[in-house]
């Protein structure tokens, strides 16, 4: 088999800027420990889930890890405080470093735990599901959640590198595929009509097994958000586009208490009401809503929610809407498709968007 390129890139901000390596082959266990005497001058540990220590326990097992249960649930304010407690008995000083092993969720968890520790420690992003290999690694977008509601607690923190070895999908399963592709989805229709028109090409299947399709989609993707991030840090404008289909989602994710839908699944469904309303106004004809509704299928993807809901339901879910840390005064900042490969942002009421979304809501 051809050997795939290395591609390098950088997230340029100042003196907290970095390099994206993106690697095939590039992470193993002689590359971990090797990255683990370099940083944080030898003081150095890694944080990892359950799940990714039973499967890469021969890499980890003679290294510094902390290990945390697997999942959204790990986000959490006594988690948090139990890996700070754990960095402690490590002996991990001021000069020390925290590697990120694993998903978004780990990524966000570790994250806030170098930001905060000893008021800030050196940090890596070794990105293992997809979904952090295409967006939550990149940015410094780090926190935990509360139960009012998702990263209520967190800060912008940059890491000193992202390191993305796409070869370590082959232990993802294919659930969790379809979800980093929920994020894809975002960046396809949302930014970039060219890219939208590639992956409307293939499948999930596709993409899991061709390696030259998969190393073109993240690197597509890490451009993208690499841009936005670039231009606005700390997300007081442009990087709000990203939130598309977020808002929406995010009160699907909480309505079933992160159970039942994935990040990337609940998104996809956000996704797809953003572009069944953008139909209904006018801003997209019917062959869009079509591509747009195909290529979320093609991924394995839901487009509305798995089952009918009745209007109270309905309006338990509409509630996280408005609780969404991102809501205005009385009106919410709304990302609209304005044509495939484009959004933009509208402030509009309240009562307008819980109108168009619950209509799409109730309608199945
Ligand atoms: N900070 C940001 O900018 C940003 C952006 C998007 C999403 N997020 C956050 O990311 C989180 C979701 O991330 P996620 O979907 O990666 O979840 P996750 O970290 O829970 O990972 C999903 C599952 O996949 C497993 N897994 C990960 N890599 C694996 C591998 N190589 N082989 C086998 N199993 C593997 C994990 O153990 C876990 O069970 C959410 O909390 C979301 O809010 C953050
Ligand atoms: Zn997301």
């Amino acid at each position: 088999m051809q050997k795939s390129k290395n591609i390098k890139l950088s997230l340029n901000l100042d003196n907290r800027s970095y390099p994206i390596l993106i690697e095939p082959g590039s992470i193993n266990g002689e590359a971990l420990r090797h990255l683990v005497m370099q940083s944080g001058s030898g003081n150095c540990v890694i944080i990892t889930d359950h799940h990714l220590y039973e499967i890469y326990a021969d890499w980890l097992k003679t290294l510094k890890v902390i290990v945390v249960k697997a999942g959204e649930s790990s986000k959490d304010m006594s988690v948090y405080e139990s890996v700070l407690e754990r960095m402690v008995k490590f002996g991990i000083s001021r000069t020390g470093a925290i590697i990120a092993f694993g998903g978004g969720v780990i990524g966000d968890l570790a994250g806030f735990v170098a930001a905060t520790y000893m008021r800030g420690i050196d940090f890596y992003q070794i990105p293992t599901s997809l979904l952090a290999m295409v967006d939550s690694s990149i940015g410094g977008k780090v926190a935990i959640n509360l139960s009012g509601g998702k990263n209520l607690v967190g800060t912008f923190y940059q890491p000193k590198a992202v390191l993305i070895d796409p070869t370590l999908l082959n232990t993802l399963d294919k659930r969790q595929w379809a979800n980093g592709m929920g994020e894809v989805l975002k960046y396809a229709i949302g930014f970039n009509s060219a890219f939208f028109e590639e992956i409307s090409k293939y499948t999930l299947t596709d993409i899991m097994n061709d390696h030259e399709i998969l190393l073109s989609i993240i690197t597509t993707c890490c451009k993208i958000k690499i841009e936005l991030v670039e231009k606005d840090e700390k997300d007081m404008g442009i990087r709000n586009l990203l939130n598309f289909g977020h808002t929406v989602g995010h009160a699907i994710e909480a309505h079933y208490n992160y159970e039942k839908y994935l990040h990337g699944e609940a998104i996809a469904i956000g996704i797809a009401i953003k572009a069944k309303i953008a139909f209904e106004y006018g801003q997209i004809d019917g062959n869009e809503l079509k591509q747009i509704l195909d290529a979320i299928r093609q991924y394995e993807l839901p487009v509305s929610l798995n089952e009918r809901i009745i209007k109270d339901e309905a309006q338990h879910l509409l509630s996280y809407i408005i609780q969404d840390k991102k809501r205005q005064v009385e009106a919410i900042e709304w990302i609209t498709i304005k044509k495939i490969g484009e959004v933009e942002s509208k402030l509009e009421k309240n009562e307008s968007i819980i109108e168009k979304i619950s209509k799409e809501l109730l309608r199945i």
